[in-house]
């Protein structure tokens, strides 16, 4: 079974990469590399030990894309392409839109062209925006408070809609939760340009003294040590889920809906201390004010998921700190 990837070498797409290879899938990736780099899938490559096509293509440019599915007779897509940074999308909301729903629109479009049927989309749990209650099932209201969500909202929504013109289309809305970790070899992880925006990659470049301190944003939230609690998903737990999603659509079940997390939420403050052991270091914090827009309490119920796709997350706090460390400290300034 042939696998066109948008966004395969970035963080998510390169582990799931991996996991398709070691399955047997052939793998074309798509690629602008406007936040990543090519050695990342040189890397996928060592790792799974076989090789996959390789092509630097924007989703806009529409005849790029083109040429791809004509020569790629692809079976499924999996989409993970777009620009993923909450704050920027705010600032540059424009070019949040244009990316991330224009280059969607080309993709689908391309796909129909071609009589492709099956797709795996990225969404994220910032579809629910602060939930009424905890966990998080699917079927809760979505909404969102910035451009960023609002493009996973709207593209969920596109979708829908495109499944009502057409039942036969087969699609899966994975609703992550906040991936983190790397690939047990520490060799393809998390590689942020710039100043990390997310808790872990900021606390591992502390550890490793890129970073002064980690700015803790608020300890007032109701929470049982005050700090914001999230539920992080290790990044091999979220690659193996795509798999499961993919061989879901093979029963041709439709548009069907997942949230991709471990169930269980963590604080900042026991995030920065599983880190602390895992790594040996001292992470030096201090006390800020909230960050605008984030959220107490966060964390899926993921039993739908392993109900319905054999899937459930298994690796711990433990294996998120160790293999996001070991990835840190092999490749202290990333890909570069
Ligand atoms: P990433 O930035 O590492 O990977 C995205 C990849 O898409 C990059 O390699 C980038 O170069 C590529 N890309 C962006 N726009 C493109 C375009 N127009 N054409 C071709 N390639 C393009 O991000 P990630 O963390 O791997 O996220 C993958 C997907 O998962 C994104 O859609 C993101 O919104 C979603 N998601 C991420 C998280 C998270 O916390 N990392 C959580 C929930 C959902
Ligand atoms: C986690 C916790 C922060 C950084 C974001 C996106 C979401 C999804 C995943 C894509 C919060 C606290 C963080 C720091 C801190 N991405 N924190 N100091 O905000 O849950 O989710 O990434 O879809 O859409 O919004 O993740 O890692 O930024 O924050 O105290 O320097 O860590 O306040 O409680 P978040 P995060």
């Amino acid at each position: 079974m042939r696998v066109l990837v948008t966004g395969g070498a970035g963080y998510i797409g390169s582990h799931t990469c991996v996991e398709l290879l070691l399955a047997g899938y052939e793998v074309i990736v798509v690629d602008s590399l406007i936040n990543s780099r090519e050695e990342s899938v040189r890397r996928i490559e060592e790792i799974s030990g076989r090789k996959l096509e390789f092509h630097k293509v924007d989703l806009l440019d529409k005849s790029g894309l083109d040429r791809v599915f004509q020569q790629a007779k692809v079976d499924a897509v999996i989409h993970f392409a777009g620009l993923k940074a909450v704050g920027e999308s705010v600032a540059i909301p424009l070019q949040y839109y244009k990316n991330n729903i224009s280059g969607s629109l080309v993709l689908f479009e391309v796909m129909a062209q071609h009589g492709v049927r099956n797709l795996v989309f990225s969404s994220s749990a910032t579809v629910y925006g602060d939930p009424a209650s905890l966990p998080i099932t699917e079927d809760f209201p979505i909404k969102s408070s910035n451009p960023y969500g609002w493009c996973k909202v709207m593209i969920e929504q596109i979708l829908q809609d495109l499944y009502l013109a057409d039942p036969s289309l087969n699609i899966a809305l994975l609703r992550y939760f906040n991936p983190v970790g790397a690939h047990p070899t520490g060799r393809i992880g998390e590689d942020p340009k710039g100043v990390p925006n997310n808790l872990v990659p900021y606390i591992s470049q502390v550890a490793v003294g890129k970073l002064p301190e980690l700015k803790i944003f608020g300890n007032d939230y109701p929470t049982p040590d005050g700090t914001g609690v999230r539920d992080y998903i290790h990044i091999m737990d979220l690659a193996s889920g795509h798999i499961k999603a993919l061989e879901k659509l093979a029963a041709n079940p439709g548009l069907v809906i997942y949230n991709l997390g471990t169930g269980k939420g963590y604080s900042v403050l026991e995030m920065v201390n599983a880190f602390a052991e895992a790594s040996g270091k001292k992470i030096p914090y201090k006390i800020v004010e909230r960050r605008p827009g984030d959220i107490a309490s966060c964390y899926a119920d993921p039993s739908k998921a392993e109900k319905d796709l054999f899937w459930k997350a298994s690796r711990d706090i433990k294996a998120m700190c160790a293999d996001t460390w070991r990835w840190q400290t092999k490749n202290p300034n990333g890909y570069e």
